[in-house]
């Protein structure tokens, strides 16, 4: 991802002062799907001490991915179904405010995993919606491109383990393409609901959304079928972003060791 393009004008020196506002970028591509003003109001402008979340809006119509996604089940997966893991995610924010002013830790649990599960709602979908395009489909290029071939053997071996892993999430869950910072690598995991089967600190570049809200008024039981078109959608200019941006915060950090190194020799 060129910084000119994932880093909005004026919001760029801003984020980039913290490694906490890379790793946002790198999540939702901007601040714009994270929270909400300084005054508390979910605007959408931004993430804040006040720590809100709001909906981002669609980069296209709810018409635009037809006739691989319908209207209506893009319509009610984003203004119905993300809308309530924003409104739970920011829900539970407010009861850990609850329990921190009473000292009553009663509900701790509860809160805890309602969080959990809702944040993790909003970001999974987030970057679900940016993955995609009316103009989408074929395959990527690129550092991306050559990764996967690298990882993978090639695009074809690559969609298909993608496929497969889509195809056997056990009930609602996600099928996601990972950037691992750690070898710098890539992999293909699942995610059971939309927080199970944790992958600490690797960073989801494409998800596929498998649970049945996401195909089931158009494909009904066909989870395989709605898989399979769903590649006609995949933006991979968007996934490609990602993964540049993320190998290059990479690689500037590489630069930085090597400068400490001869400092240090
Ligand atoms: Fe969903």
């Amino acid at each position: 991802m060129s910084n000119d393009s994932i880093l909005p004008t004026g919001q760029r020196r801003d984020v980039l002062q913290t490694v906490g506002g890379l790793a946002g970028f790198a999540l939702i591509g901007s601040t714009s799907a994270a929270g909400a003003g300084d005054d508390g109001d979910v605007e959408g402008d931004g993430a804040t001490e006040n720590g809100r979340y709001a909906l981002p809006e669609l980069p296209y119509e709810y018409d635009a991915l037809e006739p691989y996604i319908d209207e209506r089940i893009m319509e009610l997966h984003h203004s119905a179904h993300h809308q309530a893991y924003v409104d739970g995610a920011n829900a539970a924010l407010e009861t850990f405010e609850e329990m921190r002013s009473e000292s009553d830790y009663e509900d701790v649990k509860a809160a805890k995993r309602d969080f959990s599960f809702n944040f993790s709602g909003h970001i999974n979908h987030t970057i679900f919606w940016q993955n995609m395009s009316p103009d989408g489909g074929g395959e990527p290029d690129g550092d991306l491109g050559a990764a996967i071939d690298e990882g993978f053997g090639s695009f074809e071996a690559f969609r298909e383990e993608f496929t497969a892993t889509a195809e056997n999430v056990e009930g609602d869950g996600w099928a996601m393409l990972f950037y691992e910072p750690v070898a710098d690598l890539l992999f293909i995991g699942q995610a059971e609901s939309q927080n199970g089967l944790a992958h600490q600190g690797s960073i989801p570049i494409l998800t596929l959304d498998v649970w049945e809200h996401a195909y089931y008024l158009q494909y009904e039981n066909e989870r395989g079928s709605y898989v399979e078109e769903w590649w006609n959608v995949v933006d991979w200019d968007d996934v490609c972003d990602r993964y540049e941006f993320l190998t290059q915060v990479e690689a500037g950090k590489g630069k930085d060791d090597d400068h400490a190194d001869e400092t240090d020799g």
